[in-house]
C-alpha cells in the first residue's frame, strides 16, 4: 500500500508562536511542513517570506513543503531555496518560462512541484510531468485557509494518476484545500498520496494534532 503523507499548513497555526507550533507538528508525526507563501497579487492575501522560513528551519528536520503563490515567481526561487525549503512548488501562470523555473529549482538541489488551480487543466503541464517531483492539485482557489473542498477536482486527481501509471512517471500527487475527515479517503483513493491540511489539523478534536494527522491518514 502506498505511504500517505500529511503536510500540515502552518497558515492555521498560531503565528505568534510559529517555532513552537512546528515543534508540536514534529512531535505529532507530520511528514512535511506546508508553508503557504502569498503575495497579495497572485492571490488576495499576504503571508510570509524567506526570512521567516529561515528562522523556522532550526525547529525541525522535517522537510519544508513550500507553496509559492507569488507572481512573478522566478526571481525569488533562490531566496526560498537558501532559506531552507526542501520542496518548492510554483503555479505555471506565475512564470514566463516554466522550463527555466523548473531547472532553476533543480539547480538549487530542491524538489520541484507544480500546482494547478481548480480551473486549470492537466494539459497545461503535461510536457513537464516527466521532469518534476510533485503535482499540487488545488481543491480550493488559493488565498485563504478554511475554504470548502471543490469535489470536481477528484476526477483531475484520477486522470493524473492514470497518466502517471501509463507513463511510469514518478511524481507524487498532493492535494491542498478544504481537506477534512469526510473527503480524505476519496482523494487518497483517487491517487493522491500527500494531503495538505490547515483547518482540520489545527482545529478538529480541540487541536489534537496527532489524532488529526492519524485520522487523515486512515484509508
Ligand atoms: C490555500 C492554501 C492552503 C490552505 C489549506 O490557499 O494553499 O494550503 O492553507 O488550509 P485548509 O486546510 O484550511 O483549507
Ligand atoms: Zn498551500
Amino acid at each position: 500500500m502506498k505511504k500517505i503523507k500529511i503536510s500540515p499548513s502552518i497558515l492555521s497555526a498560531d503565528f505568534s508562536e510559529l517555532g513552537k507550533e512546528i515543534k508540536r507538528l514534529d512531535e505529532a508525526g507530520a511528514d512535511l511542513i506546508h508553508v503557504d507563501v502569498m503575495d497579495g497579487h497572485f492571490v488576495p492575501n499576504l503571508t510570509i517570506g524567506p526570512p521567516v522560513i529561515k528562522a523556522l528551519r532550526k525547529f525541525t528536520n522535517i522537510p519544508f513543503d513550500v507553496h509559492l503563490m507569488i507572481s512573478p515567481v522566478h526571481k525569488y526561487i533562490k531566496d526560498f531555496a537558501d532559506a531552507g525549503s526542501d520542496i518548492i512548488t510554483i503555479h505555471p501562470e506565475t512564470t514566463d518560462n516554466l522550463d527555466s523555473s523548473i531547472n532553476h529549482i533543480k539547480d538549487m538541489k530542491k524538489k520541484v512541484g507544480i500546482s494547478l488551480n481548480p480551473d486549470k487543466p492537466i494539459s497545461l503541464i503535461k510536457n513537464y510531468l516527466k521532469d518534476i517531483n510533485l503535482v499540487l492539485i488545488m481543491s480550493v482557489y488559493p488565498g485563504f485557509g478554511g475554504q470548502k473542498f471543490i469535489p470536481e477536482v477528484v476526477n483531475k486527481i484520477s486522470e493524473l494518476d492514470n497518466i502517471r501509471k501509463t507513463n511510469n512517471f514518478k511524481f507524487e500527487i498532493e492535494v491542498d484545500g478544504g481537506i477534512d475527515f469526510t473527503n480524505s479517503k476519496e482523494v487518497i483513493n483517487a491517487g493522491a498520496n500527500i494531503l495538505v491540511s490547515g483547518t482540520t489539523i489545527f482545529k478538529e478534536n480541540n487541536g489534537d494534532l496527532k489524532k488529526n494527522i492519524e485520522t487523515l491518514k486512515k484509508i
